[in-house]
């Protein structure tokens, strides 16, 4: 299936390739010899892979959640007759300790070994190093990397899109622009412009790799039909997926909760106990559902109950990398820096959350609305150093 391409975006703040179905001799030469059967159909050509009506994947983006989706995208795109086999997923390559690149092992062995190991993505996942190669003639866009990198490769991508290509965004968090925020999605639709829908929710990525049952929400503007295309993509039997009209409400969430989930890092690592972060995350989540609609006049009430909202600001501030680290950060007394915390208690995976608290900053101080989001200013401080992690509790609420 096809889709034409729309887009637009409305804030206060106005914010507003042949890419051969079948791989390359090289590429299949690298795949082990054990291919999927439905693989070996395409490599043959009559898997039906040069049948233009058939949507063609690519992931872009490799990390914890992006192995993940490429490993949902991958079983559905196997068993629906209107996708291609193949799906492809663009690699940051990185050469790993023992000289390999990570490219090559993972069309090697079918895993993500940096990433996401001991996970098997499906025989007809195909990393590829090369951005523009991985993109061409993929008419489903998944876009999957920490938000800081968007920029940069939506700046690679620019006149590289052609055709109706549809795109979402599993990326939690925004671009400050001195106009105001751009969130990634409206990031994506405007310098490809291409539409964007959004999937976020309550999704730490190891436990639906491992196929616990989760929720998510996709959010979409326009026309109902791509948000059921991209639901039947990612809905298995453990991931339920439901669409909301709503993409800047679900964005949002995903978004701020990061910060939510910095607050309750410090909480835990002060040893507060349960009632301080339950108190922690419902001020959160007030403060996600007032910033949201203040920046957003449209954005629902409805959008903060489901997986995107409530339930993400749960699963975050229990177990996600953004409590662990800050955890980490507020043991410490402030003396370790969180970039240290990153590479040391992350490996190459990217915190969100206290780059999403400095751009949350600047879009309240650019607005002066600072005092009306105590919680959102505080974690920022904090993590700059103003303030000590204490101060996490230490403000009063202001009333919206
Ligand atoms: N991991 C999760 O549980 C989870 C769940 C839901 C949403 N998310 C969101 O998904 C997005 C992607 O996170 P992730 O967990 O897949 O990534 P990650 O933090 O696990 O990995 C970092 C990724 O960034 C890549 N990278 C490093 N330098 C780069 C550069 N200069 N340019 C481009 N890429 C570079 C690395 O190769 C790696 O693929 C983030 O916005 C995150 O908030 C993550």
């Amino acid at each position: 299936m096809r889709f034409r391409s729309f887009f637009f975006s409305s804030s206060i703040f106005s914010l507003s390739h042949s890419r051969s179905p079948s791989l390359s001799s090289s590429r299949f030469s690298s795949l082990s010899a054990a291919m999927s059967p439905a693989l070996e159909k395409s490599r043959q050509g009559n898997g039906g892979c040069n049948d233009d009506s058939k949507s063609k994947v690519t992931v872009v983006g490799s990390g914890n959640w992006g192995s993940v989706a490429a490993k949902l995208i991958a079983s559905n795109a196997l068993k629906l007759p209107s996708f291609h086999d193949e799906v492809r997923m663009w690699v940051f390559e990185e050469v790993l300790p023992n000289g390999e690149k990570l490219t090559d092992v993972i069309n090697k062995t079918n895993e993500n070994v940096k990433y996401l190991p001991g996970i098997k993505l499906g025989r007809n996942v195909v990393a590829d190093p090369d951005l523009e190669n991985a993109v061409k003639d993929a008419n489903m866009l998944v876009f999957v990397t920490p938000h800081q990198f968007m920029d940069g490769i939506c700046k690679k991508l620019d006149g590289k899109i052609t055709g109706d290509v549809e795109a979402i965004s599993l990326v939690k968090g925004m671009e400050v622009k001195k106009e105001g925020p751009c969130m990634i999605s409206s990031l994506i639709s405007k310098q490809l412009g291409i539409n964007c829908c959004v999937l976020m929710g309550a999704n730490i990525a190891n436990e639906i790799a491992v196929e616990k049952f989760s929720e998510a929400t996709v959010g979409y503007r326009g026309s109902r039909e791509i948000a059921d295309t991209w639901v039947q993509l990612f809905s298995t039997p453990y991931f339920m997926v439901t669409p909301v009209h709503d993409v800047e409400g679900v964005e949002l969430c995903g978004t701020l909760k990061n910060v939510v989930a910095i607050a309750a890092g410090f909480v835990d690592g002060l040893e507060m106990g349960n009632n301080t972060k339950a108190a922690i995350m419902r001020i959160g989540l007030r403060e996600m559902k007032a910033l949201s609609k203040l920046l957003f006049p449209s954005v629902k009430d409805s959008t903060f109950f489901e997986s995107c909202g409530v339930a993400d600001v749960i699963t975050t501030c229990l177990g996600g990398r953004n409590r662990r680290v800050a955890e980490a950060f507020a043991k410490s007394r402030g003396k370790r820096s969180f970039d240290e915390l990153e590479a040391e208690m992350l490996q190459g995976q990217k915190l969100q959350g206290v780059s999403t608290a400095r751009e949350v900053y600047e879009v309240l101080k650019h607005c002066g609305w600072l005092e009306m989001f105590p919680l959102f200013s505080t974690v920022h401080q904090i993590c700059t150093g103003r303030l000590q992690p204490e101060a996490i509790v230490q403000y009063r609420e202001n009333k919206l």
